[in-house]
């Protein structure tokens, strides 16, 4: 494990992998740990999120100074869309994270990075989870969104296409572009929360960027160890709710039947190509 949080090894989890956060352990490194992070995805995240992530973040108060106790966003996410932040001492199972998000429960890290390890973890912390995906549950189609992706991933175990429903909340809840009217702008919290990729999966002539498409997403890898080589955007936040609220039944058994699979950067004819990427800088970290 990444980062040695002595308040995760000093409990027990319950039985749904839950701990207390103990925020009053934190210590004023890791407040200003936060306090680094945030000022600078701040800054760059202006005119590059989603209007409806800053939004988020102010009606949270996540700016307020440290790291967020949850007794103080909890009520007012409650409030606003039904959902509240539990904490989990690191990555939980599959079938309790979807538990959890079915429930209206987002499962957040209580630890947090390093400052030697401000650009790069392996391990999602708090400041990935909270400033990462929390905004958007402030945003009832997203909320909804986030909670029929929980239910889905309960059906996907039992049909045993889990691995097709995990790339869809990459390509989304992760690492999800939409195009808005004032142009392309980032939701996706893998994204928001690194101050190399906001910049790079939006201006960068690498990636591909290509317009979302449910079963097109399904059938593509993705990798979590650099930045994307492919994006998909969505047209609106109705547009991917609307989707994804038809059964996937008869879509698991074209997926299990015709294997056909796509890599990070193949186009197909099928695609509607916003930006075909040169993969200049996948080629050069390849030759690294
Ligand atoms: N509609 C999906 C199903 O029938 C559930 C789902 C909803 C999955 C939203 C992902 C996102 O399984
Ligand atoms: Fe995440």
């Amino acid at each position: 494990m990444g980062v040695h949080d002595p308040v995760i090894d000093e409990q027990t989890p319950a039985s749904d992998f839950t701990i207390e956060q103990r925020w009053d352990r934190y210590t004023t490194e890791e407040h200003a740990v936060w306090d680094t992070l945030y000022a600078r995805q701040i800054s760059i995240l202006k005119n590059r999120a989603v209007d409806e992530f800053h939004h988020g973040l102010g009606l949270l108060d996540l700016g307020s100074g440290g790291i967020p106790d949850l007794s103080d966003i909890n009520p007012k996410l409650k409030a606003l869309t039904g959902w509240e932040v539990v904490m989990v001492p690191h990555l939980v199972p599959d079938d309790v994270f979807f538990d959890h998000l079915a429930n209206r429960r987002f499962p957040s890290g209580r630890f947090i990075r390093k400052r030697s390890q401000l650009d790069y973890l392996e391990e999602p912390d708090i400041f990935h989870d909270i400033f990462g995906h929390v905004p958007m549950l402030t945003l009832p189609v997203f909320a909804d969104y986030m909670q029929a992706y929980g239910k889905g991933g309960q059906r996907a175990q039992t049909m045993g296409r889990l691995k097709e429903l995990a790339r869809l909340y990459w390509y989304t809840v992760e690492f999800g572009l939409i195009q808005q009217a004032e142009g392309l702008r980032i939701y996706g919290a893998g994204i928001v929360s690194s101050a190399g990729e906001t910049p790079f999966c939006l201006e960068s002539d690498s990636p591909n960027r290509i317009r979302f498409d449910l079963e097109r997403v399904m059938r593509t890898d993705y990798k979590i160890d650099d930045f994307q080589q492919v994006y998909f955007v969505i047209d609106s936040f109705d547009q991917l709710l609307d989707v994804t609220q038809q059964d996937f039944t008869a879509l698991y058994e074209r997926l299990g039947t015709d294997m056909t699979r796509f890599g990070l950067t193949d186009i197909i004819d099928a695609d509607e190509v916003y930006h075909h990427g040169d993969q200049a800088y996948a080629q050069a970290a390849a030759a690294r």
